[in-house]
């Protein structure tokens, strides 16, 4: 039996699991709904077009174009940034990098389920910290727990998966104060209405940030994730980088976006303003229990009934439950989709109540 060789701390381990379904909107996976830009679209065309030797060579692996281009967009050097195949892998690599076996890491509940996965995956013990009722960062809790067991790591998401609030800039610059530990913060969310610490990159050789093109930046099918912190910091994080991880295609295309950047900025506009459009419908539905403000792309809610997402299933419409366990039984988060999205997921919530 295959299992018997397994290491055995896997044997009842649940991994990352996101099923291929039909749909016709897809609202589960906090992604961008708009079509790219007629730039980056031309770019694309004239990158495969004058392909000479984009295909068959190696990418270059210290993928340079693209650090220097987030280098000046950022206000940071080309050496204070590592690019990854998503912020997934960056995670990955944080963990390889620091933590030996046993070795605990501090990780936000609810949060991104990566942290933890990741965590045991390479041998290390997840600490859990609660956010409070209304799912805020308590950081005298951070600061007792990071006491009480001397993490290797601390994770910090902002703003949060799948809460949608956000952590404060005193709040986290406390926790950065007080501890020697890295501490990661998560900003896969923040181009939508988040607060940065990558200006304090220069004041904390332990901040890491967390970025991605995945959300804002709608190329999540191309898996280009990246982080700023020092140089010291992405000395030691690079040891554990695969060579070449990030293709040649991602990297160009990532380069592309970064050159015509109002474009994305209108439409995180747009995005903000059906979010507030729908947070407004959502308020006042009996089949919510609760509606969490968000300063992400999607909208947490608590429902009344587990019904309304299979009933919003067999319409074709793909939101993200959270089951009827733990601290997000009766949950579901929303990604805020295109206005057409959005009006058609209006009638068919409206339909329900009727
Ligand atoms: C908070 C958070 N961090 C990181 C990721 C990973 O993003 P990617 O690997 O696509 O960059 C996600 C994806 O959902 C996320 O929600």
């Amino acid at each position: 039996m295959i299992k018997d060789y397994m290491r055995k701390d896997l044997l009842d381990f649940k991994p990352y699991h996101a099923p291929l379904m039909n749909y016709d909107i897809k609202l589960d996976a906090n992604e961008n709904p708009y079509a790219h830009s007629p730039y980056v679209l031309e770019k694309i065309k004239l990158w495969i077009d004058e392909e000479k030797d984009h295909l068959t060579r190696y990418p270059d692996t210290d993928v340079h174009e693209l650090r220097q281009k987030l280098g000046t967009y950022h206000g940071v050097s080309e050496n204070e940034i590592i690019c990854t195949v998503g912020s997934d892998q960056l995670i990955e690599l944080i963990i390889k990098v620091f933590v030996e076996p046993g070795d605990g890491v501090l990780v936000p509940n609810p949060s991104f389920s990566m942290y933890g996965l990741s965590t045991q995956l390479n041998h290390g013990k997840v600490i859990n910290y609660e956010l409070d009722d209304a799912f805020d960062y308590d950081y005298d809790l951070i600061l007792k727990a990071y006491e009480d067991h001397k993490p290797k790591l601390i994770f910090i998401c902002t703003p949060n998966n799948p809460t949608g609030n956000k952590a404060s800039l005193e709040g986290m610059k406390r926790i950065l104060d007080h501890v020697n530990c890295p501490v990661i913060i998560d900003e896969a969310y923040e181009e939508f209405d988040g607060d940065s610490m990558v200006p304090f990159i220069p004041n904390y050789n332990n901040l890491i940030v967390l970025k991605t093109f995945s959300k804002a930046y709608g190329i999540a099918g191309l898996r280009i994730g990246y982080g700023i912190a020092s140089k010291e910091m992405i000395e030691v994080v690079n040891i554990a980088k695969p060579p070449y991880n990030l293709s040649a295609f991602s990297q160009a295309v990532a380069t592309f976006i970064l050159e015509d950047l109002d474009y994305y900025n209108d439409l995180i506009h747009k995005i903000n303003n059906e979010k507030e459009h729908l947070y407004q419908f959502f308020l006042g539905r009996d089949c919510f229990e609760r509606v969490y403000p968000s300063k992400a792309n999607f909208i947490l809610v608590k429902i009344t009934d587990m019904n309304l997402i299979t009933y919003l299933q067999s319409h074709n419409v793909l939101i993200r439950g959270f089951g009827d366990q733990g601290r997000l039984a009766y949950h579901m988060r929303v990604t805020i989709g295109t206005d057409d999205e959005n009006s058609r997921l209006i009638a068919l919530i409206k339909a329900y109540e009727a």
